[in-house]
């Protein structure tokens, strides 16, 4: 399986990144860097991170910085659940420098690898859409020429940013409009809500970083800030009221490597809320179907945890 890969690096994108690392039969074609978590220079180090953690660096998966600033509006971050630096403010000394990011621009590469591969690449949006929706500008022909689209991000009740937005759409509504409205390929969404209803028990977690690796310290020294800052206090008491560990990005993941992951889905028309005085960036779903638009999407509302489970353990290993 080809996969192109767009993420804000951040803990939960190093967590999906590592998942398709250890798939034997996934390729990562590339990964590109767009802001959101962090700003995109930290997106590019920590990704480069990662890849070397995973001893891939050699076996060169490329890297593209992309988009710094959503389309319009102003940036955001997630310093506080992901760390200042993106990866649980948890610094490697010998970190690989920014001179190992590719000098082609990420929206660039996209719109290069989908038309190299017509039919064959999976991309995976694990970030604030900006990249995506420059590219389907530059190129508006390759949405046709990708075999699926998998997003994390929107919400279809509460989100986890603004009153009702999502982090990856509150970041750039535009952008998430314009990946909603123009990529008619088949596309698979993993909104907030899914993910918060499918959270895995902390026993797992616990269980997931204990394991002997040095992957499995890795995680556990990124993923300290969040867990010890955030999921307690804020996620797992009041938003989501109740126990559970969740990685975001590794059910879009998840999705794009195991055609079978996805048990249940709502297959709806969807776009986002621009103009709300509370509510931009929301993800709408078209259960009447008063817009009357032929595409849809899966949004997901069942997987296979155990797959997950076993995804995820086999990334540490
Ligand atoms: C999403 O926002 C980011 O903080 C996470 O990496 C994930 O992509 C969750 O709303
Ligand atoms: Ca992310």
């Amino acid at each position: 399986k080809k996969l192109l890969v767009d993420v804000d690096c951040g803990v939960d994108d190093a967590q999906a990144i590592m998942m398709a690392l250890a798939v034997p039969d996934v390729e990562i074609l590339g990964v590109t860097c767009v802001h959101g978590n962090t700003c995109v220079e930290n997106v590019c180090k920590n990704v480069l991170r990662v890849l070397k953690f995973c001893g891939r660096l050699e076996l060169q998966i490329p890297v593209y910085k992309g988009v710094s600033k959503p389309l319009l509006g102003f940036v955001l971050d997630a310093g506080h659940f992901h760390g200042e630096d993106g990866l649980g403010n948890a610094p490697d000394p010998d970190a690989p420098g920014l001179d190992l990011v590719q000098k082609e621009g990420a929206v660039s590469a996209i719109i290069r690898i989908i038309n190299e591969n017509p039919g064959e690449v999976s991309l995976v949006a694990t970030a604030p859409l900006t990249n995506l929706a420059m590219a389907v500008k530059l190129d508006p022909t390759i949405p046709q020429k990708l075999k699926g689209l998998y997003i994390m991000g929107g919400n279809v009740d509460r989100g986890n940013t603004t009153i009702c937005g999502e982090f990856n759409f509150a970041a750039d509504p535009e952008a998430a409009y314009i990946v909603l409205n123009e990529y008619l390929c088949p596309t698979y969404i993993a909104s907030w809500e899914f993910t918060c209803h499918s959270k895995l028990p902390w026993e797992f977690c616990d269980d997931w970083l204990a394991q002997d690796t040095d992957k499995a310290r890795f995680m556990k020294k990124i993923f300290k800030h969040s867990m010890d800052s955030c999921y307690s206090e804020r996620i797992e008491k009041e938003l989501v009221a109740g126990q559970g560990f969740i990685s975001c990005d590794s059910y879009a993941m998840a999705a794009a490597i195991d055609d079978a992951f996805i048990l249940e889905s709502d297959y709806k028309a969807v776009t986002v809320e621009l103009t709300g005085t509370h509510s931009r960036g929301m993800m709408i779903v078209d259960h009447l179907e008063i817009l009357n638009k032929t595409h849809k999407a899966c949004i997901m509302r069942k997987v296979d945890l155990e797959k997950f489970k076993k995804l995820l353990t086999n990334s540490l290993k």
